[in-house]
């Protein structure tokens, strides 16, 4: 598997260093409140489970599936809703955590589908910063990464499903959208 990264763009020590930042970051912004943490399945999920545990306050967390991207490296552009919160988001402080944004498609739809239901505040985490690729007006509250107009993978990002599981994040070789393993 690892013989298809071309290149590592951020280092597992980077990941954590950062991780721990925005923890604090956090923390300080919403000392004294509880938060809902919404994470976007499934590229999120390596993120989610690390930042929590960098966060000092009460928190719970949900997941919402929702599917923009085919088996592919484009958007369809189209957004829909696969699972939705088992958590009511009404008079809660809520922070979307997404892996990455690149167009912004996604994350307009859920942050306006979300504001419809009412939280006492909304507020959008990612990994991930791609301005380069963005079609939807959206701005990430907090970031971990601004990264260049390339496909990456690793720490939860896949290429048809592979390579979530990498503890860096890095750039692939054309041959690898080639294979599968
Ligand atoms: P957006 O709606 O275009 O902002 O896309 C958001 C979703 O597209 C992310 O949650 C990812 O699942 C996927 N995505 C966008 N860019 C990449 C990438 O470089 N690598 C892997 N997945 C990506
Ligand atoms: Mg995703």
């Amino acid at each position: 598997m690892e013989k298809l990264i071309a290149k590592v763009l951020i280092t597992e020590e980077e990941l954590k260093k950062k991780v721990v930042e925005l923890g604090e970051e956090i923390t300080n912004d919403y000392r004294g409140q509880e938060l809902l943490i919404i994470g976007i399945l499934k590229g999120a999920v390596p993120f989610l489970a690390d930042l929590i545990r960098e966060i000092k306050i009460p928190l719970r967390y949900d997941f919402m599936a929702v599917s923009s991207y085919g088996a592919s490296t484009k958007s369809s552009g189209a957004v829909r809703i696969l699972k939705d919160l088992d958590t009511s988001v009404e008079d809660r402080h809520v922070l979307i955590l997404e892996d990455i944004v690149d167009t912004g498609l996604t994350l307009k739809y859920l942050k306006e589908n979300l504001a419809r239901r009412q939280p006492l505040s909304l507020k959008i985490v990612t990994l991930l910063d791609k301005p380069g690729r963005r079609e939807a007006e959206v701005q990430p509250d907090y970031y971990g990464f601004v990264i260049p107009n390339e496909f990456v993978v690793g720490y939860g990002l896949d290429f048809n499903e592979i390579y979530r599981n990498l503890p860096y994040v890095g750039v692939l070789k054309p041959e690898a959208y080639q294979k599968q393993e």
